[in-house]
C-alpha cells in the first residue's frame, strides 16, 4: 500500500470512507449536555463531515439529525424547537427526536403523508453530562463504551472541549508522541529547577527515553522508561483506544483516571474532549524548587465566545491566524522553550502548524515514533478488516474492554518486566467507579 493511500484512508472521515465508516461503528461523544437547553435554540453540529442539527426537546430528550429538512432541504437549524419537536420554518413540518414527522400542516389533511417521511436522525444517549451520538447502521445500537473517566458522576469529572483546526489523526498523534515532552513543553526547564520529589524531573534529566510499544485489546500502548534513582526506573505509560481516544502519561498512575477524545468534525477540524477525575493528583508540578510557579504549565483555556457557526464552538483565541500568540522574547530569554502559552496550546500550535492534513510522504519517522507507526497500522488493519469482512471493530460489542486501560507515571524496581510493572500498578490503582465482575 502506498503512503499516500494509507494517509487518505486514515485521515478521511466522511460517509463512505474507510476510517469514516469504521468510526461510525462507535458511539461518538459529541457535545456537553449543558450546550442544549430544553426547547432552546437548535445547535449546529459537525460530526464526521456531516452537517447536523442538535436540539433538546420539551421533555429533555436530545435529537441529532441531518440539518436538511426531508421536505425541500431547508436547514432545520432555523427551525422552531417547540412542544417536543423541531419544526421547519419553511412549510411547518415537524420532527421528533427520533426523526419521525409528527405534523405536516402545509398539506390538506386527506393528503397528509407524514407517516412516510422521516428526518435522518441518529440515536443519542446522555450519560454524566456528555451527549453521545451513534451514526452507524445498526437498528439495535451497541452499548456505550465503559471508558472509565466517562463513568464518573458529572460532579466528579472535569469536562472540557477545545476545537482544533487540523485533521483528527495528527491531533491524536501529538498525545502518543512521548519524546516531544522534554522539548516542546519542558525544553527550557532544568532538573534542578523542579522540586526534588517531583517525578517530572526524570523527563528533563533524560530527554530521549527508550520505550516499549505493543498492541492492546483496546488499541495500542507504550511504556517509556528512564533511569530514576539507583535501582529504579521511571515509567510513563500511555494508550491509544479505538477509535479516537487517548490516555496520557501525565499523571501519577494510582489516581490518573482520564480519557481524551479527538472527535473528527470533518477532515480538517477536530473537537477535543477532555475527561478527568477531579480527585486525581495534579499532572504537572504546582511549584518549582524555588517556590515559583512553573512557566507555561497552566491548563486554563482562553476561549473565544461560542457562536452558532459550523466551526463556532470551543475555539481558542490563540490560533493559526495570530501565530498562537507566540512570544519570541520569552522564547529567546529561556522563560519558555516555545514562547507559546501553555501545554495544551503548545500541542495545539504544533499539530495545527503541520497543515490541515499532515503529509505522511514528507515525514521521516524514526525509533522514537514507533508508537505512532504502530497505532497507524493498528487503525488501518482494524478499519480495513471492517470494510473487507465486516470484522466488528474492537470495543464496539465488548465495552468493558476499555475499563482495563489505565495510563500514568510511576517508579518500579529496575529489572522488572514492563508488563509486570504496569499490571502491578493497575491492580493497585484507585477505582472510583468500581470494576464490574465481567471486567476482572
Ligand atoms: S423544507 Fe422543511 S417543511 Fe418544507
Ligand atoms: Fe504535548
Amino acid at each position: 500500500m502506498s503512503k499516500a493511500r494509507d494517509r487518505d484512508e486514515l485521515t478521511r472521515v466522511g460517509p463512505g470512507t474507510v476510517m469514516g465508516e469504521f468510526m461510525r461503528q462507535y458511539w461518538i461523544p459529541a457535545a456537553l449536555g449543558s450546550e442544549l437547553k430544553a426547547d432552546g435554540d437548535p445547535m449546529r453540529l459537525l460530526l464526521l463531515g456531516e452537517k447536523l442539527v442538535a436540539f433538546r426537546d420539551s421533555a429533555g430528550r436530545v435529537g441529532v439529525m441531518d440539518q436538511r429538512c426531508p421536505h425541500r432541504c431547508a436547514s432545520l437549524f432555523l427551525g422552531r424547537n417547540e412542544e417536543n419537536g423541531l419544526r421547519c420554518v419553511y412549510h411547518g413540518w415537524k420532527f421528533d427526536t427520533t426523526g419521525a414527522c409528527v405534523d405536516m400542516p402545509s398539506v390538506p389533511p386527506e393528503q397528509d403523508f407524514k407517516h412516510k417521511v422521516r428526518a435522518k436522525a441518529y440515536p443519542t444517549a446522555e450519560r454524566n453530562g456528555i451527549i453521545w451520538v451513534y451514526m452507524g447502521a445498526r437498528q439495535q445500537v451497541p452499548p456505550l463504551p465503559a471508558i472509565e473517566a466517562s463513568l464518573l458522576p458529572q460532579s466528579d469529572m472535569v469536562q472540557h472541549l477545545v476545537q482544533r483546526r487540523c485533521n483528527w489523526l495528527q491531533a491524536l498523534e501529538g498525545e502518543i508522541d512521548t519524546s516531544h515532552f522534554g522539548f516542546l513543553h519542558m525544553g527550557s526547564v532544568e532538573a534542578d529547577e523542579l522540586n526534588p520529589e517531583d517525578m517530572l524531573r526524570y523527563t528533563v534529566m533524560n530527554r530521549a527515553p527508550d520505550y516499549h510499544v505493543d498492541d492492546a485489546p483496546w488499541g495500542t500502548t507504550y511504556a517509556a522508561f528512564r533511569p530514576a534513582d539507583p535501582g529504579q526506573l521511571y515509567w510513563r505509560v500511555a494508550n491509544f483506544l479505538f477509535p479516537f481516544w487517548t490516555q496520557t502519561p501525565a499523571g501519577a498512575f494510582p489516581t490518573h483516571v482520564g480519557a481524551r477524545a479527538w472527535v473528527p468534525m470533518d477532515d480538517e477540524h477536530t473537537m477535543f474532549m477532555h475527561l478527568h477525575w477531579k480527585a486525581a493528583s495534579p499532572s504537572v508540578p504546582l511549584a518549582r524548587a524555588d517556590g515559583a510557579l512553573p512557566l507555561h504549565l497552566s491548563r486554563v483555556h482562553d476561549y473565544l465566545p461560542n457562536d452558532t457557526g459550523w466551526y463556532g464552538r470551543w475555539r481558542l483565541r490563540a490560533d493559526p491566524d495570530n501565530d498562537w500568540h507566540i512570544d519570541r522574547e520569552a522564547q529567546r530569554d529561556g522563560r519558555s522553550y516555545t514562547g507559546i502559552g501553555n501545554i495544551h496550546l503548545q500541542d495545539q500550535a504544533i499539530t495545527e502548524s503541520m497543515g490541515s492534513i499532515a503529509d505522511h510522504e514528507w515525514e521521516h519517522l524514526g525509533p522514537s515514533d514507533r508508537m505512532i507507526t504502530r497505532t497507524r497500522r493498528r487503525l488501518l488493519q482494524a478499519a480495513r478488516a471492517w470494510q473487507a469482512d465486516g470484522a466488528v471493530p474492537p470495543g464496539v460489542d465488548d465495552p468493558l474492554l476499555y475499563l482495563r486501560a489505565r495510563s500514568g507515571f510511576f517508579l518500579s524496581e529496575a529489572g522488572l518486566d514492563w508488563r509486570e510493572a504496569w499490571q502491578r500498578q493497575v491492580a493497585a490503582a484507585a477505582r472510583p467507579v468500581g470494576l464490574p465482575q465481567a471486567a476482572e
